[in-house]
């Protein structure tokens, strides 16, 4: 989806940041910038600030930034487009979109015909269910206690007996036998000619976050094998970049989603109020969803089945989530089999107090690992301990969270800490060895950030003079006769310099080009914060210039610095002449005059 230029452009102009922000984070003034508590990370002190004279905000704690689009694509965990859409809809503009090339139009255009045949096979599932033909169908989501709100709410369906009928129903529509075929709806075979993998099931449509169908799960009635047949993975149906109730939890507002492993748990737990269930999609749970999730900062609670095979995949869910730092909690449902029996034997309270005690996941695959050793034999006891400590490096990602979980491991099986210690050192993985710089993560490694997310340092001097050329960029001409972009600190500032003295040069200057121009994501969030160090107003010219040189001033002499330290065989020459010039321009008064 692509919009126009100027469409663009009066989303921007029509959602001032400062509005926008202020709708969902209170914001305070002081001096230039308006100040809250960051979305983004916990803190107890405003470190959050939006800058409105470049319509920018940046967090001086966790280092987020970005302009009004990035703010609501971050807060409503909003893809572009999306964000987009949000920011339109809110200052009521009509949405303008560019015409896409040819391609693009195609697989578009097919993919849309999926989903609407998709979307006709769940209304013809859906009226099965509801006619003489589907009564098995409803009574079977009537005896596990559905009631009729929930099974509208999931759009549940009944197949029908035959293959053919929904067939011909689509046909009727006007689909043609090919796209059906590329629908995953039916197959064509010479002996049957087209007939669909789906009957005599229960229809439970997957529906995606713009609320299409994308295929369907199928239970059978009774006992049939397979007991669930999923929609093949089709042009719109990804098995791993999708989950069922995904739709509904993402709304919920919740800060947890509960991840379950069957399509009638995530029913049920909607039904009894917990609407941020969620169950991957006839697979096992993939990094592609624990990713997903991650973006949704939410905390996650596992509520799967409490036989081996569940025992097995909430192991396997909570290495997966370990990767992307998600360290999720373990709903225990015993005695029960799954959660759906669980909440339909024993309610809404008893299923929120399981919820309240679960337990951290971490422990609770390292009891399971204790399960298997003998721990009255020696070597038994030696070999699982050292397992244990195994998991933790590869399981804490960073030796303070390490310590935490030793002494909770120590006080839980009674494991001297001495012993722990010890066997932490034995088995120090490659990549945590003391000289390197620091530990490097090996369970999770965090998404590519860039040079720019890392701490960089620059004075604030620097800062204040990019900010000023910035707000006004006439001050130019004068500061191009002192500095060029690679006087400034390496780096994020120095990247933020070169961009602005090249649009400055070509008389191209504006803060979204000087934006669009910093191609680094890092880079980018960090400016936001480098460019709102505004100088504190000052009422003549005369004293503004002062504050100008001063700022000329200390950038150069930052410049000596960095030479002094750099290897060229002339610096010392060059440095004595930069003095000079510093010397020459403190004493003095900066050179306003128009020529070079
Ligand atoms: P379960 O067999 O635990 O499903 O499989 P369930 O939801 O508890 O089933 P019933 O209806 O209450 O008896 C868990 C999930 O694994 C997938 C489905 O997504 C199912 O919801 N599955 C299971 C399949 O894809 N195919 C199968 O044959 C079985
Ligand atoms: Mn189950």
């Amino acid at each position: 989806m692509k919009y126009t230029d100027e469409f663009l452009q009066e989303v921007k102009d029509r959602n001032d940041i400062l509005d926008v922000v202020d709708s969902y984070v209170p914001l305070k003034k002081k001096g230039n910038n308006y100040w809250g508590l960051c979305p983004f990370h916990n803190e107890k002190t405003p470190s959050f600030s939006v800058y409105p004279p470049k319509q920018i905000f940046h967090c001086f704690g966790c280092g987020e930034g970005g302009d009004v689009i990035t703010f609501v694509m971050k807060y409503e965990n909003a893809s572009y487009p999306e964000a987009i859409r949000i920011l339109a809809e809110r200052a009521g503009i009509q949405i303008v979109e560019k015409e896409d090339n040819g391609e693009d139009r195609a697989r578009r255009a097919r993919s849309d015909v999926i989903k609407q045949i998709n979307s006709d096979a769940a209304a013809f599932y859906m009226n099965n269910l509801r006619s003489v033909h589907g009564e098995k169908g409803l009574k079977y989501f009537k005896d596990r206690g559905l009631t009729d709100e929930t099974i509208a709410h999931f759009a549940l369906g009944y197949s029908g007996t035959g293959g053919r009928e929904v067939v011909e129903y689509l046909r009727s529509k006007g689909h043609s036998d090919e796209m059906i075929i590329a629908a995953g709806i039916a197959t064509n075979s010479e002996n049957h000619g087209m007939s669909s993998p789906f009957f005599s099931r229960v229809m439970f449509p997957i529906i995606n976050l713009d609320k299409k169908v994308i295929g369907f799960g199928g239970r059978v009635l009774g006992d049939g094998e397979p007991k669930y047949l999923n929609t093949k993975e089709t042009e719109v149906f990804d098995k791993r970049r999708n989950l069922y109730g995904y739709n509904f939890a993402k709304r919920s507002r919740k800060r947890y989603y509960i991840l379950c492993e069957g399509y009638m748990d995530v029913i049920s737990m909607h039904q009894a109020g917990f609407d941020s269930a969620i169950a991957s999609l006839g697979t096992a749970f993939t990094e592609e969803q624990a990713a997903m999730i991650k973006r949704d900062r939410v905390d996650v609670y596992l509520a799967y089945d409490m036989d081996e095979a569940g025992e097995k995949a909430a192991a396997r869910a909570v290495n997966i989530l370990a990767k992307v730092g998600i360290t999720p909690k373990r709903i225990s449902i015993s005695p029960c089999k799954d959660p759906d029996e669980f909440i339909t034997k024993n309610g809404v309270e008893q299923f929120q107090k399981r919820l309240d005690n679960a337990e951290n996941g971490f422990l609770y695959i390292e009891d399971r690992v204790r399960d298997r050793y003998d721990l009255s034999d020696p070597e038994e006891r030696y070999k699982c301990q050292k397992e244990i400590v195994e998991n933790l490096w590869m399981f804490a990602g960073d030796e303070v969270k390490m310590s935490s979980y030793a002494a909770s491991i120590s006080e839980r099986y009674g494991y001297p800490k001495s012993e722990i210690s010890k066997l932490l050192e034995e088995t120090r993985p490659r990549e945590y060895k003391k000289a390197e710089a620091g530990p490097v993560t090996r369970a999770y490694t965090p998404p590519k950030k860039s040079s720019g997310r890392e701490k960089s340092s620059y004075l604030p001097a620097e800062s204040s003079l990019l900010t000023w050329l910035t707000d006004e960029p006439e001050i130019y001409k004068v500061v191009k006769k002192y500095l060029k972009a690679d006087d400034f600190s390496p780096g994020p500032c120095r990247a933020v310099a070169e961009k602005t003295f090249e649009l400055l040069e070509e008389g191209n200057f504006s803060v979204d080009a000087l934006f669009d121009g910093l191609e680094d994501e890092g880079v980018k969030s960090e400016a936001t914060g480098l460019l709102q160090n505004s100088a504190p107003e000052i009422d003549t010219a005369e004293k503004r210039m002062e504050m100008l040189k001063d700022l000329i001033v200390k950038v150069m002499e930052r410049k000596c610095e960095m030479m002094s330290s750099s290897d060229d065989s002339e610096k010392d020459l060059k440095i004595f002449n930069l003095r000079l010039e510093i010397d020459k321009l403190k004493s003095g008064k900066l050179n306003l005059s128009e020529e070079e």
